[in-house]
């Protein structure tokens, strides 16, 4: 083992490996430099990036003016209390008021996409009271914490909830996942029952103060639902006095082609949350954004919330620049080009492989739905796969992708496409080039059908 090599051993050994048993957290791969599409490993190895880190390097890496920005700030006041406020914290508003969607005005700053679900929640509770239930959907991520976790669906709150980290008051509503409807039901002729199944839950509920939805779901599938879920789902949140809480953390930021995903469908919430992109990664930033109606329920109300590092100026200083950054890449057109370019290609792709049940995605946003059969829709792996022993098949394509240079995360059904919105045709097509030999290894253990590949987000123009 050479000295750097046990280095990296010992250091496994004394810090915690994120959302994994730890006997997988042995010997992390060191990356010593990433710039671009790219990032480069101990050996001088290259990996295209084709998840953006966790879908939060929208503008890849090493991008100078984010990082002068951040670099001036520092050199500037690196650090103040939030009780003061700063040029920093007036430029971030500023800027952030230039894209958000009308009616959304009042800013909380924190250091993540949890933090800002979490004073989201805080403040529903607060405004709502004494109503408190939380509606949520079974395939959602809405953060670590104890409160994000209890209204995510994934199996991290199933963790979660045998170790007694949970609260009370969240129930969890369909999800708007026309590949595999809930109700069985096909689109258009399904009524949206998906949405209108939240009407009767919050009926019959009570106390229902708000629901918490990602407008295009992230990790848990890449789901873009039916072009009249939103407007119906508004409608029912406004007839039962309900709010509705838009978590943008992975979203938002251009990643499905406008700067926030809600805005395809023309529907303002009362809180949008969002993190990662707003800053592209380059400084870890949450943002909670609300109507004025909430703001003035604050007026006379304590805001029972906040962080030593709330408003922090490094965080903020990324922010404007990274605004900024993002109009020169739209105004150029090239994202939208090769967004274009990237959907036929996962088009292909998804022909050419039985394995492949459903491509779905808008903008930079893709899921590869892998299935045994095509026909059946037979998954490889569930849910309770995902923190078990077994070897997910997704997960073996992922490795295999990635010893031929691409980063491509997996979650247990589904491969995360979500390339920084810098990435040219070029390179999309190198990266499909080697999907195109890791899926035969998926290929392998499928059943052959006739049935065509499903492409469930058709509905979508952007
Ligand atoms: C939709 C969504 N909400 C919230 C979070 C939590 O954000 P963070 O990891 O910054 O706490 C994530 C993270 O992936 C997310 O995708």
């Amino acid at each position: 083992m050479s000295r750097v090599e046990q280095k990296i051993k010992d250091l496994a050994r004394h810090t915690y490996g994120t959302w994994r048993r730890q006997d997988l957290w042995k010997q992390p791969l060191l990356i010593e430099d990433a710039e671009g599409i790219y990032m480069y490993d101990a050996n001088s190895k290259r990996y295209m990036d084709f998840s953006s880190q966790l879908m939060c390097s929208n503008l890849g890496h090493k991008n100078k003016a984010v990082m002068e920005a951040i670099v001036k700030q520092a050199e500037k006041l690196p650090y103040i209390a939030p009780g003061f406020t700063t040029q920093a914290s007036i430029d971030a508003v500023e800027a952030l008021r230039t894209v958000m969607p009308k009616g959304l005005e009042m800013f909380f700053f924190s250091t993540s996409g949890t933090e800002a679900n979490e004073a989201a929640l805080k403040m529903v509770r607060q405004c709502k009271a004494p109503n408190y239930k939380i509606l949520s959907r079974y395939r959602s991520y809405h953060g670590a914490t104890v409160a994000s976790l209890t209204f995510t669906g994934d199996t991290r709150r199933i963790l979660a909830e045998r170790a007694r980290c949970t609260i009370d008051g969240v129930r969890f509503a369909p999800d708007a996942y026309c590949y595999r409807c809930p109700f069985n039901l096909k689109h258009p002729t399904c009524g949206i029952q998906c949405a209108r199944y939240v009407d009767y839950m919050i009926r019959e509920e009570g106390n229902v103060a708000a629901i918490i939805v990602e407008p295009v779901v992230g990790t848990n599938g890449r789901i873009v639902p039916p072009p009249e879920y939103f407007p119906l789902l508004r409608e029912i949140c406004d007839e039962n006095d309900v709010l509705l809480i838009v978590d943008e953390v992975m979203t938002g930021w251009y990643r499905t082609g406008k700067a926030f995903a809600i805005e395809h469908w023309n529907v303002t919430p009362d809180i949008l949350t969002m993190a990662k992109g707003c800053t592209a990664a380059y400084a870890p930033a949450g943002v909670t954004v609300t109507t004025r109606a909430i703001a003035d329920f604050f007026e006379e109300e304590t805001f029972d919330h906040g962080h030593t590092y709330a408003y922090h100026p490094l965080v903020l200083s990324a922010i404007p620049a990274a605004v900024a950054e993002y109009e020169k890449l739209v105004k150029s057109g090239h994202p939208q080009r090769v967004s274009d370019h990237l959907k036929n290609k996962l088009f292909e792709l998804g022909e050419g492989h039985p394995c492949i049940g459903d491509v779905r995605g808008i903008g930079h946003f893709w899921a590869l739905e892998l299935v045994k059969n095509r026909e059946t829709k037979e998954p490889f792996n569930v849910k309770a796969d995902k923190f078990s022993r077994k070897i997910l098949v997704t997960n073996k394509v992922a490795a295999d992708a990635m010893d031929q240079g691409l980063y491509v995360l997996a979650w247990y059904d589904t491969m995360i496409v979500a390339p920084p919105l810098i990435i040219t045709e070029a390179e999309v097509d190198e990266a499909i080039r080697i999907l195109d030999k890791s899926l035969t290894i998926a290929d392998e253990e499928t059943v052959t059908t006739d049935v065509p590949l499903s492409k469930s987000s058709e509905f979508v123009t952007i």
